[in-house]
């Protein structure tokens, strides 16, 4: 088959890497995709959310499946465009995305069909949502309604805090329409770990559990950012944990969004957090995680390829899906300045200099006369398997400082709790 991978991070460079091991995969083509992604499939320069160039790319090419990694062409209606115009497509629609697109949708949809959640209330209105969250007792957490690449939740300590979140998102609209809804929302304590799973919107088939390191720095401390590392499967969180979170929360969502007209087809992404009354859902998300994908593709045994395209034909019940009980930690190689401003062009060195098992998925990287350069934020993962967590990730630290770019930044605590 030929195929189409959309999107250009370490979580496309994840797929494609899997996916070019299926024997049923002819060619892959990638649209921005990296320099990764350069080396073992085509990359097309095409960005992601230019739906029409990339379906007339799609037809020109023959394409016969599509995957579309991040969030916002999905939130566009690429999955609607692509099958309008006979162009299988790996995702949910529009409609159905409104999971992710939606924390207002999402939220109303949990209350009413009882999955658990934190409580919240909804506002269109400043003033009210003002009124309201004076009255709330701090931590508070007050989220910007629509997509914010990751940024659009805000854990407040205070009133202050939590007033100057609200004012920034509804009054100087810095997510833009985002912002014109916001959720105020009672503050949960617990572990969080992400639980995807593959849905045909009947069977859910969850994948094993993951958790990602959304901070900057050591010890979590420093800004937010889209992931600075990942590791799976965490001690916390087994097998009889999982079948509960697929019996409370993924399937009677699935279940809800068919209720709904909304029938969710591809990945179901519930971000969890564990509390003292039970595993709650704190957001849903469309699509596979970055950079969970990097430490739980690795994981799977089973043809991604049939997965998908069982996934698409609705005959997941017919279909396994196994897993390696090994274990793999994944650590983000940034360049130095991120989240806020950074310089890119500069030469990557070393990636040839890991052992032969490492794996080094890249994000913003670009091939030029045989030499890679730093082009993004989030510039590499490199990840390990082993048998524990432990081993996993002594591995990983080993091989990391062999790969070397101008002012790289990574986390040295990345699976470290796991340890313990
Ligand atoms: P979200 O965008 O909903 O995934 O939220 C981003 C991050 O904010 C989560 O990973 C949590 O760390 C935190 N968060 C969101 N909602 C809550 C909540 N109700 N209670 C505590 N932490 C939360
Ligand atoms: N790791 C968070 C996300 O993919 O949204």
């Amino acid at each position: 088959m030929r195929i189409l991978v959309i999107g250009g991070g370490a979580r496309e460079h994840t797929l494609v890497w899997k996916l070019n091991q299926s024997p049923n995969v002819k060619e892959i083509y990638v649209a921005p995709g990296n320099a990764g992604t350069g080396l073992i499939a085509q990359n097309l320069d095409i960005g992601a959310t230019d739906l029409e160039t990339l379906a007339q790319a799609a037809e020109g090419k023959n394409i016969e499946l599509t995957v579309v990694g991040p969030e916002v062409p999905l939130a566009q209606g690429i999955v609607d465009l692509f099958h309008s115009r006979r162009i299988p497509c790996f995702g949910p629609t529009r409609e159905a995305t409104k999971i992710e697109s939606s924390k207002v949708f999402a939220k109303e949809l949990m209350h009413k069909y009882g999955i658990p959640c934190a409580q919240s209330r909804s506002f269109s209105s400043f003033d009210e949502a003002r009124a309201y969250l004076q009255r709330q007792q701090p931590p508070i957490v007050v989220k910007a309604d629509g997509l914010a690449a990751g940024k659009g939740s805000i854990v407040a300590q205070s009133q202050e805090e939590a007033l100057e979140a609200l004012s920034e998102i509804m009054e100087k609209r810095i997510f833009g329409a985002a912002g014109d809804q916001v959720l105020i929302e009672e503050c949960l304590e617990g572990n969080e770990v992400s639980l995807l799973a593959f849905t045909d919107g009947k069977t859910v088939i969850p994948m094993v559990p993951a958790c990602d390191y959304k901070r900057a720095f050591d010890g979590d401390q420093g800004p937010n950012t889209g992931g600075m590392g990942s590791y799976s499967p965490p001690k916390f969180f087994d097998e009889v944990m999982t079948n509960r979170v697929k019996d409370t929360i993924l399937e009677p969502t699935v279940e809800a969004m068919a209720k709904e007209g909304k029938p969710f087809k591809g990945v179901l992404y519930a971000g969890l957090i564990m509390t003292l009354e039970g595993p709650k859902a704190l957001e849903f998300n469309a699509r596979f995680g970055d950079p969970e994908n990097q430490v739980m593709i690795p994981r799977l045994k089973s043809d991604l390829l049939e997965v998908m395209l069982a996934v698409i034909d609705g005959t997941l019940d017919r279909t396994k899906v196994e897993w390696s009980n090994e274990a793999c930690v994944g650590v983000v190689m940034a360049s130095g300045g991120y989240p806020g401003s950074y310089t890119t062009g500069f030469p990557i060195e070393g990636c040839d200099e890991v052992d032969n098992d490492i794996l080094v998925f890249h994000a913003g990287t670009k091939a030029k006369g045989g030499t890679i350069y730093t082009d993004g934020g989030r510039v590499l993962t490199v990840a390990a398997m082993g048998k524990t967590i432990a081993e996993a990730r002594s591995r990983v630290y080993l091989n990391l400082p062999r790969i070397r770019f101008e002012g790289c930044h990574y986390r040295t605590d990345i699976a470290a709790r796991e340890q313990s």
